[in-house]
């Protein structure tokens, strides 16, 4: 089974331009607790390196784009991220890296829960004993 789950948001343009909008537990499929942004991320660098117990999250780049890598501990997937009608949908261990950053990406994520420290796993070697 593909890791890559993407949703397609609709588009509510109209000769003025351009909307998309995300509703809890309709276009986005939990409930949402918390959202942040990644923005201004320096040339060359790489976000991510990490995986989640419980936390669900919908990432969609709404200006520019990044290469989003997914890993279930088994087999590596990735997926351009570079349209604002398009979320991926990651949950729970699911090792996540974000690469490739154009300058003006701002990529949005969605989360099903408030940020918890305790919940992430940065060593991936203990999440490949985790994934198992
Ligand atoms: P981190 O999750 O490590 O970023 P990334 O995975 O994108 O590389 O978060 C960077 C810092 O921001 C870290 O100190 C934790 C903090 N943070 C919050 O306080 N709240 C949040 O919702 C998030 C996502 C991060």
């Amino acid at each position: 089974m593909s890791l890559i789950h993407l949703i397609d948001f609709p588009p509510l343009g109209d000769e003025r331009g351009s909307l998309v909008a995300l509703e809890s537990e309709q276009t986005v499929p939990f409930n949402i607790k918390r959202v942040y942004y990644l923005f201004g991320t320096q040339q060359g660098v790489a976000r991510g390196f990490h995986a989640h117990h419980n936390l669900q999250q919908v990432a969609v780049c709404i200006t520019g784009k990044c290469r989003m890598i997914l890993d279930d501990g088994h087999h590596r997937e990735e997926v351009w991220l570079d349209s604002s009608t398009k979320g991926l949908v990651i949950g729970d261990l699911i090792w996540r890296e974000m690469h490739d950053f154009s300058e003006d990406c701002v990529l949005l994520v969605l989360a099903s829960e408030h940020y918890d420290e305790n919940d992430y796993i940065r060593d991936y070697e203990e999440f490949l004993e985790v994934a198992k």
